[in-house]
């Protein structure tokens, strides 16, 4: 049932749990994610950056695919279709492509534009129906091109942007996109406790939830993370299995060949990373 984020988060925010953003990239990850939410009765939510976006030939073929496989599976948990890490044109894109939920990037801009944009854009996305996430501090590491420092957010500016109306905020707080070095220095939950005081019932979202320790991400959720973001954990799982496949010569038996049979270890793959990290956020059962 494709709906937009505001009410499983603030249930989630209440619950004490979180919910998964798992980002998608074409529709073996698509069903993979659906399929695995409606086996676990959990809500779920669909991040789409703009790269895979325009590699799934635009956000209108992205809406109209999710929309389409969502009843065709017959699908009743909670889905929201989100923009991940969106300009303010692609914001406008995706509410007209019919996604039910968008994030403003506005981290990169000095904070008065970021303030002016968001509260444009919580306005017309509130007036449709939509969730807004936006983002204070930025993320570290690269994704589809774009690069954050990683470095921790400001509370009172986090509170200026929450007060804003927002349905989620991404608060920096030294979370970085893709694997984690060697020598990070991991999650500041000073920043996290910091935030979460002067933002009360905002569900907050944690970035680059790829290779965080299950501890970290426990105690995150502790201090009022609402929302997890995975993105290239997938991937990951997703390259292991296709590579075995290969690697044992199973492509090359019968007809091994198929894509159905080619891509089913990876959709597989994909579907119990999903199912491992929904029970660790606590997310099942709760639709
Ligand atoms: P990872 O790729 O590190 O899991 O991050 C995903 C993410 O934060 C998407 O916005």
């Amino acid at each position: 049932m494709l709906v937009s984020a505001t009410e499983m988060l603030k249930k989630a925010k209440e619950g004490h749990y979180a919910v998964g953003q798992f980002n998608i990239n074409n529709l073996e990850w698509t069903k993979s994610i659906l399929l695995t939410a409606q086996e676990l009765n959990s809500p779920v939510i669909l991040g789409v950056s703009e790269g895979a976006g325009k590699y799934m030939t635009g956000f209108k073929t992205v809406a109209a695919m999710v929309k389409a496989m969502d009843e065709e599976l017959g699908i009743t948990v909670p889905v929201a279709l989100h923009l991940d890490h969106g300009t303010y044109e692609g914001c406008y894109k995706c509410i007209k492509a019919g996604f039910t939920s968008i994030m403003f990037d506005g981290s990169h801009y000095p904070i008065e534009e970021n303030v002016a944009k968001t509260t444009e854009l919580v306005n017309v996305a509130h007036n449709l129906g939509l969730s807004i996430e936006a983002e204070v501090g930025s993320i570290g590491g690269e994704e589809d091109g774009v690069i954050g420092a990683g470095e921790c957010a400001d509370p009172n500016e986090c509170k200026m942007i929450a007060d804003l109306g927002v349905d989620m905020l991404a608060a920096g707080i030294g979370n970085i996109h893709g694997k984690y070095p060697a020598n990070w220095a991991g999650l500041s939950f000073e920043t996290l406790d910091a935030v979460q005081q002067k933002t009360g019932a905002m569900p907050l979202v944690l970035h680059g939830g790829t290779g965080i320790p299950d501890d970290m991400i426990k105690k995150a959720i502790d201090l009022g993370v609402s929302k997890i973001n995975v993105n290239t954990e997938c991937q990951l799982v997703f390259q292991e299995a296709t590579r075995a496949y290969i690697e044992a010569g199973k492509d090359l038996e019968g007809k091994g060949f198929d894509p159905r049979k080619l891509l089913a270890p990876g959709a597989q793959a994909i579907c119990d990373k999903v199912k491992e990290k929904m029970e660790l956020f606590g997310s099942v059962n709760k639709a």
